[in-house]
């Protein structure tokens, strides 16, 4: 499939008013993707797992309008209008109207909000995102003359979600989504998200993911400002091919149960990822000393007891703590007693791997 294929054809355009909630989740990367050229093309294949009670709620209403030039739109955050965040969705309908015309024959009021703690840390674009591209194709979908098949609307999703924000793009199905061209992954492409395609082994079912809340400030570099920092990155050739071979070995750890490979390559890829924060120009730390007392332990316990409890990073301070169903008694005590210290407040929020987007 190519870019045309996402262009409507057939729009009868009939509807007055239209309402539409979606449920999307956030996706936590195990290979990740940092480094990307115009228009959201992923410098190298990415895959993650789909979580499940970390979701954004949107609904969109849609009322038709005579043609605009520009998307119009007003935008609600837990109830409060919130301006300060139109000029992203803004960006967002702009790079997208070529494939959604009809944006301009409606004017959209879009209400959201986060299931977890707002400004957590925990990265809401993924979520943010699909879920707005999710109501718009179902939009489209009863705009069309013709039937639209389910698939196509998945894909399109995932199309116009990683416009917005790359993750996004991994945020419409689940347990596992691989996004960007990938000669052992079938049928993956750099437009758009896909499903796994292998059967997974059933250590991986129902992954535990929790996440600590280390530090719940802004972000002192956004994520945009880190991939465009891979342009002229010292070790950008080398980390896309690392990130590609991982890719291609995580596939086979993920199909043959090998956890213990599975463990060093998941941890590794979080520590390459930050480690291409350290030695950007300028460079940064978004790792907080906690995060480092957090890791530590993590290894600690692991030599100790033997447990595949493991972490990931994505670009905060916050640690992901992933771990097999069958250990969550005893590694939830883990967290309880020994990580939970290190958390603002606390806090921490018990997720697992979900199965991507639900109308509601
Ligand atoms: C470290 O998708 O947030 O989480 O495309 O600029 O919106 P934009 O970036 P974003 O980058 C995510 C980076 C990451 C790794 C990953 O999720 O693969």
């Amino acid at each position: 499939m190519d870019t045309q294929n996402f262009i409507p054809k057939s729009l009868k355009n009939s509807i007055e008013n239209a309402s539409h909630t979606w449920l999307t989740p956030s996706n936590i990367a195990l290979v990740k993707y940092w480094g990307k050229s115009e228009p959201q093309i992923p410098k190298n294949a990415s895959v993650s797992f789909t979580l499940s009670k970390s979701h954004t709620k949107t609904t969109i209403d849609f009322t038709r309008t005579e043609k605009v030039e520009i998307p119009e739109f007003d935008l609600f955050f837990e109830g409060k209008k919130k301006d300060d965040f139109k000029p992203k969705i803004a960006k967002f309908f702009e790079r997208i109207l070529e494939y959604c015309p009809y944006l301009l024959e409606y004017r959209l009021t879009i209400h959201s909000e986060n299931s977890f703690p707002h400004s957590s840390g925990i990265a809401s674009s993924a979520s943010g995102m699909s879920a707005i591209a999710m109501c718009l194709m179902s939009l489209e979908r009863s705009l069309c003359d013709v039937e639209i098949s389910d698939e196509f609307i998945t894909k399109k999703a995932s199309f116009l979600a990683r416009l917005g924000s790359g993750s996004a793009s991994r945020s419409i199905e689940g347990p596992l989504v691989v996004w960007g061209k990938h000669e052992a992954i079938e049928e993956s492409s750099d437009l758009y998200g896909v499903q796994f395609p292998y059967k997974v082994h059933s250590i991986f079912e129902n992954y535990q993911d929790t996440i600590l809340l280390v530090d719940k400030g802004e972000k002192q570099v956004s994520s945009t400002v880190g991939h465009n920092l891979m342009h002229n990155h010292p070790f950008a050739k080398q980390r896309f091919d690392q990130a590609n071979e991982n890719l291609e070995r995580i596939s086979k750890y993920l199909q043959n149960g090998d956890i213990n490979s599975f463990i060093s390559l998941v941890e590794s890829e979080a520590l390459s990822l930050h480690a291409m924060m350290l030695t950007s120009n300028p460079y940064f730390i978004l790792m907080k000393p906690n995060t480092l007392e957090i890791i530590n332990a993590i290894w600690r316990y692991r030599n100790v007891t033997g447990s595949n409890v493991c972490f990931t990073l994505d670009a905060g301070a916050n640690v992901h703590v992933l771990y097999p169903e069958n250990e969550k008694e005893n590694v939830l005590q883990f967290i309880e007693e020994q990580l939970s210290q290190y958390c603002q407040k606390n806090q921490y929020i018990c997720d697992n791997v979900g199965f991507g987007a639900k109308k509601l």
